[in-house]
């Protein structure tokens, strides 16, 4: 645990002290669970939005993308359902005063049974070598067993009670589990509550005028309140989708985990639509669609899992989350969600105009299912940094700090170095600067000597370091420094871009999926 919250607060201070993420209003002591994405983050998150929507929108020709406003009409939530049921059960601590999610505290506590689950695999790994059988080690060792059905028994009495919103009872599974307050280990709890998650506001000049507003708790009612705009003037076939970026804003509870659970955070969301009855096939389809897109990154198969959900929202009949292995344990990353004709058949209840497909080959109307995606940028930012940042022993026993971004996601693809401040060196450094700013984002650099220059591209998260020296003026080829295989090669300057180019570009990595 200790190890796990070290490496956390080293993600943190790493993203601070190299521009990546800031605290926001931090000269007034910061504004809880908000946060602001400083010149390199602003860069890592605009290549994560840009790889999403190259991958929903411009390689799917039945996807497109809209932007809509982050207000919408109030009746909105109400059609929505979260008005009435978008809470999170809360629980307070008398002695602390520490607010918690009743069900966050519930399944932490079933999270520490699945690490000793966890624990036991890796001993028996360890004691049977070649010869283990995982599968077969979790079916029949007792102890194993044990704790597996205890999980799942915490679980499912927690779905049920949540879905019952029998309150009383979740209160009574956290003290017979005799779970304490994290913060001072006391197990004084007041009863458990619901909280609404969205934030008000008005809109209008005037107090008696002023209409009621909430800022958008997700980006998906934006589509489906223009889904018959966009199937009539994109034309549009069923089975098709609509994508879309944007900020949400949630009054989180529980908000201590720097940009996971953020109380304004940008989610990345596709609704597509589908003919009832075929949910479950397109269910199966996104959920790996989706998969093999994070895959593609090569940030580690074993870093990923499924989670099917037992709790389902109010609007799903199927639902499982991509989870990933973040420094404080295995997370929810992205959602996949059968929707079924919840929200456009609510919509079609409260505004009072059919929202409906005309299917011109059964030449029948209905009401379309809805398969959603739905990724948090902020968590997706999370997931990459925290995977990137890399202690490494090195040969001669010394240590480097290296963000291994994927290269296509690198805020900074090239540093260009002059390895001395005269002879022209500097002016054919910014010669080639001024060459590939038209394709890379690229900087200069002539401070300090070119190994500390080196380090702090790696911290940095620099894909390439290019050198110029006394060689350079003489055949025009300069050495260009890998940042992972910490390899140089010297090579032609005419042919650095395309070096660049063969391991930046998106197609490249976006090939993969296919
Ligand atoms: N439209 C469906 C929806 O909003 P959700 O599971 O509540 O579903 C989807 O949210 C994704 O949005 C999550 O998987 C997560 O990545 C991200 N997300 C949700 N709440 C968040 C928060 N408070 N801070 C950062 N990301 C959040």
């Amino acid at each position: 645990m200790a190890k796990q919250e070290d490496d956390f607060k080293r993600v943190i201070s790493h993203a601070k002290e190299y521009g990546y993420v800031f605290q926001s209003s931090e000269i007034y002591d910061g504004l809880s669970a908000v946060y602001d994405y400083a010149q390199n983050g602003a860069e890592l998150k605009k290549n994560i939005r840009d790889y999403w929507w190259k991958a929903m929108v411009q390689l799917n020709d039945n996807i497109v993308g809209i932007d809509a406003a982050i207000f919408m009409h109030p009746t909105t939530w109400k059609a929505s359902g979260h008005v009435d049921a978008f809470n999170d059960p809360m629980i307070d601590n008398k002695d602390s005063k520490k607010r918690y999610r009743a069900d966050v505290l519930v399944e932490d506590y079933v999270a520490k049974i699945e690490a000793k689950i966890e624990k036991e695999v890796a001993k028996a790994e360890k004691r049977f070598g070649d010869k283990f059988d995982k599968e077969q080690f979790l079916a029949t060792n007792q102890r194993v067993v044990d704790y597996q059905e205890q999980a799942k028994s915490i679980l499912s009495r927690l779905a049920k009670s949540l879905e019952k919103e029998d309150l009383a009872d979740v209160k009574k599974l956290i003290e017979e589990l005799e779970i304490a307050c994290p913060m001072s280990g006391s197990k004084n709890w007041t009863d458990v509550k619901q909280f609404n998650l969205m934030f008000g506001t008005k809109l209008g000049a005037s107090a008696e005028s002023a209409m009621d507003l909430y800022l958008r708790p997700e980006t998906a009612q934006g589509i489906f309140v223009n889904f018959l705009n966009v199937q009539k003037t994109s034309r549009m076939k069923i089975p098709f989708g609509i994508a879309q970026t944007g900020k949400a804003f949630r009054n989180e509870i529980v908000a201590r985990q720097f940009i996971f659970r953020m109380r304004e955070f940008e989610q990345m969301e596709m609704q597509f639509f589908i003919k009832p009855g075929t949910q479950m096939e397109w269910y199966e389809t996104w959920k790996e669609n989706r998969m093999k897109w994070h895959l593609s990154l090569g940030m580690g198969e074993d870093n990923y899992r499924f989670h099917d959900h037992e709790k389902l929202a109010h609007y799903a009949d199927a639902a499982a989350d991509i989870e990933f292995r973040f420094p404080f344990g295995f997370k929810e990353l992205e959602g996949i969600h059968s929707r079924t004709d919840f929200d456009l058949g609510n919509h079609e209840k409260y505004s009072g105009k059919k929202l409906q497909y005309f299917d011109p080959e059964t030449r029948e109307s209905y009401v379309p299912y809805v398969l959603e995606t739905s990724i948090g940028l902020d968590r997706m930012f999370l997931a990459v940094f925290s995977n990137s940042l890399q202690e490494e022993e090195l040969e001669n026993g010394t240590f480097r700090t290296v963000l291994k971004l994927p290269p296509v996601l690198a805020p900074t693809k090239a540093a260009i170095f002059p390895l001395l401040k005269k002879d022209g060196l500097p002016e054919l450094a910014q010669e080639i600067v001024d060459d590939l700013k038209w394709d890379f984002n690229v900087l200069y650099d002539e401070k300090d000597a070119v190994g500390r220059r080196y380090r702090r591209q790696d911290a940095n998260g620099t894909p390439f370091c290019i050198t110029v020296d006394h060689q350079s003026l003489e055949d025009r080829t300069v050495t260009i420094r890998h940042r992972d295989s910490m390899e140089q090669e010297r090579v032609a300057i005419a042919d650095v871009k395309r070096i660049i180019h063969e391991q930046v570009d998106m197609k490249t990595w976006l090939q993969k999926i296919q």
